[in-house]
This record gives structure tokens, sequence and C-alpha cells, in this order.
């Protein structure tokens, strides 16, 4: 067997540099490739993209695939790192013809970075403003055509004129078992260790639709069959390390159960605020609505409503908690 690597390399090892390798996103995939195609026969840079969707589904990964596949350099920031003008400017400045720049967690870019973003998106300009107040000066900057690359995992915090300097939005949606199998399968061979099918199907399931965490559990099964087996990933052995794990049969860890549970018997099934929750729950309200709640709402245990977040009789019945007795307590 070959000497194990770090894991962080193996993330990097793991990320598909090939269309083929990129399971799923189908619909994404055959738009991206025209627009590839369509960009390179006029020989311009391609036009601006926007990705959103939740944590881990493959934001990351596609546009360094765009990069690659549109044989652009690619430049690597997020929206919390540009925190003043001076730090677009120097990077837009440092921009070569055709470059990509990619900014993940573009809805935390500052409104006055995003003001200077603008004119530099639509006609390649930097606006500058020398001195203060009444002398103050404006001079313009010629940049490179550059294509900007943005994801988001939260859409709606992003302001329309931003929005709408992107000339394609796509948005990425959980993986099919399917898919998620045949992602395992790929990354089972990278790591170079061997697994029956049925544990592959066993941790698809258990990966709450999302590539990064069925990645990430592939590998802590990995180290439990190395440890308490010969290496070999079954079905028998996955299963252990997932109690190990304390992951349960649909995916959800200790902190989404207890989300849950304090919704059902704190706040009677809700709704609860997402501030309330936080509090009740020693969690982040970042941590809730990116890492908790985008795979509960999607497989239907919470509801979102205006007043705040209620536990649907889904969850109930997850949680062995009678429903119709909410109902109840609700009423009298
Ligand atoms: N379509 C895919 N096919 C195969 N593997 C994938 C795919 N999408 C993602 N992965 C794997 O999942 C991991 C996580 O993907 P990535 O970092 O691109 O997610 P992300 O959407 O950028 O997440 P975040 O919003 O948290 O930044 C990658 O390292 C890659 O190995
Ligand atoms: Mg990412």
């Amino acid at each position: 067997m070959s000497i194990p690597k770090k894991d962080a390399v193996f993330d990097l090892a793991l990320r598909p540099t090939e269309w083929a390798d990129y399971i799923g996103q189908e619909s994404v995939k055959s738009n991206l490739k025209i627009l590839i195609e369509a960009a390179k026969g006029r020989n311009e840079p391609i036009d601006h993209i926007l990705l959103y969707g939740p944590a881990g589904l493959g934001k990351t990964t596609l546009a360094n695939l765009i990069a690659k596949k549109s044989g652009s350099q690619i430049r690597i920031t997020s929206g919390p790192a540009i925190e003043k003008v001076g730090d677009l400017a120097s990077i837009l400045t440092g921009l070569a013809e055709g470059d990509i720049l990619f900014i993940d967690e573009v809805h935390r870019l500052n409104k006055l970075v995003e003001e200077i973003l603008y004119p530099a998106m639509e006609n390649s300009v930097l606006d500058i403003i020398i001195g203060k107040g009444p002398s103050a000066k404006t001079i313009q900057l010629q940049l490179p055509r550059f294509t900007i690359i943005a994801a988001t995992t939260k859409i709606g915090s992003i302001s329309s004129p931003l929005r709408s300097r992107f000339g394609a939005t796509y948005r990425l949606d959980f993986y099919t078992k399917e898919e998620i199998e045949k992602i395992l399968e790929r990354s089972a061979a990278l790591l170079d260790v061997l697994a029956e099918k049925e544990a592959l199907e066993l941790i698809s399931k258990v990966s709450r639709s999302t590539p990064r965490i069925a990645n990430r559990i592939l590998k802590r099964v990995r180290d439990y069959s190395q440890v308490n087996g010969s290496g070999m990933i079954t079905k028998k052995l996955a299963k252990e390390a997932l109690e190990l794990m304390e992951i349960d049969e649909i995916g959800l860890e200790r902190a989404d159960i207890k989300l849950l549970e304090t919704i059902i018997e704190k706040y009677s099934g809700g709704p609860v605020g997402l501030k309330t929750l936080a509090a009740s729950t020693f969690e982040e309200e970042e941590t809730i609505e990116d890492v908790h709640e985008p795979y509960l709402l999607q497989i239907g245990f919470l509801a979102r409503t205006p007043q705040g977040r209620t536990a649907t009789k889904k969850a109930y019945e997850h949680l062995g908690i009678n429903f119709s007795e909410k109902t109840l307590t609700t009423k009298s």
C-alpha cells in the first residue's frame, strides 16, 4: 500500500480537473461549455459568472475547472478578504488580459468595494478618487479584459446592482444518491483504497447529498477500516465508523439533532427566530444558516416562515416524537 498523504493534499487531489470527473450538475455544465466555446471563438474573455448554492456542492471546484477549460489564469480571493477599496484596486491592476478573478463569499463584500467593482465589470475601468471633499478628483484607469467568477451560498444577500452585472448565473443543486456514489468511487480510487459497493452506497446515503461531506466521511471510514480491519472498506466497517462518528442513518449529526430537538422541545415546534435559536443551541447564526439548515430544509425537516423556523411532521417522526401532541399543546 502507498504511504498515506496528508488529507489537505488529498482534498486538492480529489478536486476534479476535467468535465468528465465533475459529476452531475449537467445543465450547468452544458451551459458553461457553450459559454466557454463561444468566448474562445470570439477570442474574448468569458462573461462574468455567478455561482450559488449550499456549501460543499462544488462552486470552487467549478471555478477552477472553468479557468482550466478556458485556458485562463485564475486568481483567488474572497469577499471578506477584500477589506478596502485599495485592496481591490491592487488585485484588479495586477490582472493580465483574460485572467479570471474568483471571488468566494461574494455576499460579504463591503459596499464601497462593491461600487468599485461595477465599472470594472462593465467597462474594464477602475475609477480612483484622489483627494477628499470638494477638491477630490476621479481618474480612470483602463484595466485588461478579465472575468469575474463569484460564488455565494446566499444569493439573497447580493445587491441587485451587483447581481445584474453577471452575464450568467448558475445554481448548483444537491446531488443524487447515484451521483455521490460515482464521486465516492472515484475518490476511493484516488485514495488508493478498496471499498465494497454497499459501503459506498451507505456513505452516499449519509452524505447529505453533498460531495464535500461524502469525501470527508469516506476518509474517516478509510481510517477506521485501516485500524480495525484489513484496510478494505466493508459495509460492516463503514457502519461501525458512522456510529462512532455519531452520524445517523440519514446523515444527521449531533448538532442537527440538537437543533431540531430545541425547536420541538423548547419552542413547541416553532416558529422560532434565528437569533433565539442560536442562543439556545450555543451555535453561531452563520453556522445554523450555512451548515445545518440547507439540508434540513432540503429534506423537509425544517420550514422557514417570516416568523422563524418551524420543525415539520417529518422531523418529529425522525426523532420519534409524537406530532399530534404538538398540535394539542399549541391549541391549549
Ligand atoms: N461535481 C463534483 N464531482 C466530483 N467531486 C466534486 C464535485 N463537486 C465537488 N466535489 C468535491 O467536493 C469538494 C468540495 O467542493 P468545493 O470546495 O468546490 O465546494 P464549494 O461549493 O466551493 O463549497 P463552499 O461553498 O463551502 O466553498 C471538492 O474538493 C471536490 O473534491
Ligand atoms: Mg468553496
